[in-house]
This record gives C-alpha cells, sequence and structure tokens, in this order.
C-alpha cells in the first residue's frame, strides 16, 4: 500500500464514488497480510470475543482485551485506518467513553467504534473535540443482543427505519466520521446512505452503501458454524488468503459483493 489511509482519504473516496473496503483483524499475521492486498481500513472487533476467545457472545470482552489485540494489529499493519471497538460496558458515561477511547488510540488505533445511535451525541462530540475519530454502528448492534432477543434484521418497520435515520443525522451533526449498519433492509440503508453526510460501512446492509465490511474469519471459510446470509466465503475459490481478500476487495469496487443473496429485503 503506497500512501496510509486516514479519515480525510476515506472520505475524499466516498465523495469520489469510489466505494471501501474493512476486514476484521486481531492479530499482526492478518493486519499485514489485510493492509498489504490494499484493504483501506482494519476493523480491531469485539467480534474476537466470539471467533477468537470462543465466548457466546461479544459481552465478555474487556478493554485490556481490546487493547492486546489493538496493539497487534498496529504492528502488523501497513498503512490501513485502524479502528478498535470499545467494548461493552466502557462508554456508558462521557467520561468513561473518552478514558477508554483514548487508551484504544494509545494502543494504536486512528478511529473507535461505537453501538447506539442518538444517546451517544455528547461522549461523540467529546471525543471528536478531544482529537479521536468515531464510527457508530447502528442496526444489529451485537452489544444488545439480550435486549433483541437473538441476532435479528433490526429497522423492518417504518418508525425504527426513521429512527435509525434520525440517529445517523444526530450522530453526523454531533462529530461522528463514519456510521456502519449491521443487518438492516437494502432499502432503508441505501436511504440513511444517501442521506447521512459520512461515509456509511455495511453488513449485510445491501450493495448501496459507501463501504463493506466482513468478520476476516468468515469470508477465509475459517468459521465453524453455519455463516450468517450476508457472508461470502471468498477462500472457496480461491488458493491462497492473499487470493481470497483481493477477490473481496474487486468485488466490492465493482459492486459485485454484496449480491442479492446477501441481502435483506
Ligand atoms: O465486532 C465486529 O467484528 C463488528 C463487525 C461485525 C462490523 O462490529
Amino acid at each position: 500500500m503506497s500512501k496510509a489511509n486516514t479519515v480525510s482519504t476515506i472520505k475524499q473516496m466516498v465523495s469520489d464514488g469510489e466505494k471501501f473496503t474493512m476486514l476484521t483483524a486481531y492479530d499482526a499475521t492478518f493486519a499485514s497480510i489485510f493492509s498489504t492486498q490494499g484493504i483501506e481500513t482494519l476493523l480491531v472487533g469485539d467480534s474476537l470475543g466470539m471467533v477468537f476467545q470462543g465466548q457466546d457472545s461479544t459481552l465478555p470482552v474487556t478493554v485490556d482485551d481490546m487493547i492486546y489485540h489493538t496493539r497487534a494489529v498496529a504492528r502488523g499493519n501497513k498503512g490501513s485506518l485502524l479502528v478498535a471497538d470499545m467494548p461493552f460496558n466502557s462508554y456508558g458515561t462521557v467520561e468513561q467513553a473518552l478514558a477508554t477511547a483514548g487508551k484504544l488510540m494509545q494502543a494504536g488505533a486512528h478511529m473507535v467504534k461505537l453501538e447506539g445511535g442518538a444517546w451517544l451525541c455528547d461522549a461523540v462530540k467529546a471525543m471528536s473535540q478531544a482529537g479521536i475519530p468515531t464510527c457508530l454502528h447502528l442496526g444489529l448492534t451485537p452489544q444488545s443482543v439480550n435486549k433483541f432477543g437473538g441476532y435479528k434484521v433490526q429497522g423492518r418497520d417504518e418508525a425504527a427505519a426513521q429512527k435509525m435515520i434520525n440517529d445517523a443525522l444526530a450522530l453526523a451533526e454531533a462529530g461522528a466520521d463514519f456510521i456502519l449498519l449491521e443487518c438492516v433492509p437494502s432499502d432503508l440503508a441505501k436511504a440513511l446512505t444517501e442521506t447521512v453526510p459520512v461515509p456509511v460501512i455495511g453488513i449485510g446492509a445491501g450493495a448501496a452503501t459507501d463501504g463493506q465490511v466482513l468478520v476476516c474469519y468468515d469470508m477465509l471459510g475459517l468459521t465453524q458454524h453455519r455463516l450468517p446470509r450476508f457472508v461470502k466465503n471468498y477462500m472457496s475459490e480461491a488458493n491462497t488468503w492473499e487470493q481470497a481478500v483481493n477477490s473481496f476487495k474487486t468485488d466490492v469496487k465493482s459492486g459485485n459483493f454484496p449480491a442479492a443473496e446477501h441481502t435483506f429485503e
């Protein structure tokens, strides 16, 4: 990768109409492969609780776990924008959010990701003022699995869809740099992407978002359980990890991924 990716280079790509890619990474080797293949953004996702630690959900992941993995990914990274998840119960107040985000930035993150809507505006504003870029995760937010009663598509009814758009607008106004949408109907993701003035990344949100993210263990065919509908196993058509990552990148840029079979209506 010739030039480092930053919040501004990604925003420029989006305004130029180019789609961008994100993969989760939890260690230096994966980070090095993905960034060398030109994946613009890496996510140290709290999904590591499930795929790396073998937990039932992301809730047991701690700030110390995230610091450990963020440091490892930062060591292997070769120019991708590094986003680190703020884990469950680490950003309930503005003060707590600032403290957690500060630790992750000091571990090597360039941006932090939090799950939730307009209730996070004060925290987002404070982080933005402190020089900390933020990505706000809406839709199926896995840290709220106990409120949702399972991992279900969100925003199917009119009121929930409108609330998601209002939340995204309020968060962007408060200083959020990116929005991430997980498991929402493709029409809602399209409307939200067209309405909100910051880059929108999708997973299970259809092809109209500005960027696409997948969990690396899923797209590399390593995951041991049945893959969710929105995942494509790129290893099934590749001989090496590098080829698989490259096909993902090419498919996202050309609009071939996600296809209709990966999308919720
Ligand atoms: O933790 C994670 O890996 C995520 C992605 C599913 C977007 O939040």
